[in-house]
């Protein structure tokens, strides 16, 4: 039995929800973007069938445009009648038409009724290029930056909510050591100035997994200047990042190790908040985690530097366990953003021409969205051995929000039913919502020619008084809403 108690100890911030699209691949044209002439339904160039796929799941910031890319996106190449097109290195080595910028972004960001999240270049661009962004972007007057804007079309400036300051800039964004990245930003971010009236929040690069040096030399030489930290960690069902794996063809072992792998975000996350907490005990500086989801081997016959994978049930667990840890941490964790929203790595939805997909994964962000914003219970389940991380198969989270309890659970036993019995501070008065994502198969996914082979199912509930039963099966996620009685 798991208790619930009336107490609650942080909101679960709606950002980590959010999602991440990146020039790579077909995630941004074709996924995203179609153009104004394409014969697939959109609006201003934008898929329409996408736009409603995903305001479904309440998608609450978008990060754009990288990446490794956005260390080389000259923002000025893609702004205006005259695009210039460039040579995306880091992905492919296709040529990028810059059809899609600045204008582009915030209209899918309105279609969407999403927050801004853009990440800067510091790897290869200057802090004059990244100064007249922001101006171009959010500064009200008469001055050339804003100018320009009004003679692409856009008077009115936009929001810019979160800035990144350099992405992965230990890796493809300059290879730098982290006291140079910490100078480095702490001179770039003072051009990120705040000319409207909605602040700027600015993010700077956090680690790669374990790299916990990084984390202290940056938060000891420039916490004061920033508002959040990044960090980023991929699931891989492997050590190596050759012969990851097939994203569809896996074996028992390949799933525990998915699943063991993913577990290690808990971990992760705590040993660099407790380096975070050295620095800033009161929690100001959030922990972005900007990049997270699976990585797999792409799918056969398509281009290695696309990222394109399938996305089964298993990625639908990891969803869900990433999901739970960041509402357990969510005092510190303030945004997330999974990598990424269409075509790309763990995405929400699959394109393919006309035709699109929703995922496994896509299924567990719809049924988590009423966590979003909702007050993180800390309910115990230790009796049922269900408690967080105790390696029993099985892991659960609940909030609270308008007088309701949302309760969802993930069941990673390949074998065995779960039953999740919880007692609630007061008599339930209804069943807002019971539903499940399960496939016939761990493996179980949607294709072009099979779209609905994994969707949402309801699920039966057992209510008296304040006590709620439900029963998912073997490698499912479930979530069940009940309104209380106050
Ligand atoms: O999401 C794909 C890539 O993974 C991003 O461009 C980069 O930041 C990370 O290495």
């Amino acid at each position: 039995m798991i208790h619930v108690p009336a107490t609650t100890t942080h909101t679960i911030d709606r950002r980590i929800y959010g999602q991440f699209a990146e020039h790579l691949g077909r995630s941004i044209t074709e996924g995203i973007w179609v153009g104004r002439d394409s014969d697939i339904p959109n609006k201003n160039g934008i898929r329409t069938d996408v736009v409603g796929a995903l305001r479904e799941i309440k998608v609450p910031v978008v990060r754009w445009p990288g990446g490794c890319f956005a260390d080389e996106y000259h923002w000025l190449k893609g702004v205006g009648d005259e695009r210039q097109p460039m040579v995306n290195t880091h992905w492919g080595g296709v040529v990028e038409p810059n059809e899609f910028g600045t204008h582009e972004y915030f209209e899918l960001l309105n279609q969407l009724d999403a927050e801004a999240y853009i990440n800067g270049n510091v790897g290869s661009g200057t802090v004059e290029e990244v100064s007249d962004w922001i101006e171009y972007m959010t500064l009200d007057s008469t001055a050339p930056m804003a100018e320009l804007r009004k003679h692409h079309g856009r008077e009115q400036p936009w929001k810019v909510e979160f800035f990144g300051v350099g992405n992965e800039s230990w890796g493809c964004g300059g290879n730098m050591l982290p006291l140079q990245y910490a100078y480095l930003y702490r001179q770039y971010q003072t051009y990120v100035r705040q000319f409207g009236e909605t602040p700027i929040s600015k993010i700077a690069c956090g680690a790669n997994a374990d790299d916990f040096t990084w984390t202290d030399v940056v938060m000891a030489n420039a916490a004061e200047h920033m508002d959040g930290l990044s960090l980023h960690y991929y699931t891989l069902p492997t050590k190596e990042w050759h012969g990851k794996g097939s994203a569809t063809e896996f074996d028992d072992y390949a799933w525990h190790e998915t699943i063991r792998q993913t577990r290690r975000m808990e971990e992760l996350v705590t040993q660099h908040g407790r380096i975070m907490d050295k620095y800033d005990p009161a929690k100001r500086v959030a922990m972005i985690v900007d990049e997270w989801g699976t990585w797999y081997d792409v799918e056969p016959g398509t281009n290695p530097g696309f990222l394109y994978q399938q996305n089964t049930m298993r990625d639908a667990l990891v969803a869900a366990l990433n999901l739970n840890i960041f509402h357990r941490h969510g005092d510190r964790i303030r945004m997330a953003n999974i990598a990424q929203m269409v075509n790309v790595l763990q995405a929400m939805l699959l394109t393919d021409g006309a035709a699109m997909v929703t995922t496994p994964t896509y299924h567990v962000f719809d049924l988590y969205s009423d966590h979003q914003d909702a007050l993180f219970v800390p309910a115990d389940g230790e009796s049922l051995g269900m408690a967080g991380s105790l390696g029993s198969e099985a892991d659960f989270t609940v909030s609270t929000k308008d007088g309701a309890y949302t309760i969802s659970a993930a069941n990673w036993s390949l074998e065995r039913e779960r039953k999740v019995s919880l007692e609630l501070p007061g008599a339930v008065t209804e069943v807002l919502r019971a539903q499940m994502v399960v496939g016939d198969k761990p493996n179980s996914h949607n294709t072009f020619t099979e779209p609905d082979a994994v969707g949402l199912v309801e699920i039966e509930t057992a209510i008296t008084g304040n006590r709620v039963e439900f029963t998912i099966p073997a490698h499912s996620v479930g979530t069940v809403r009940v309104g209380v009685e106050e």
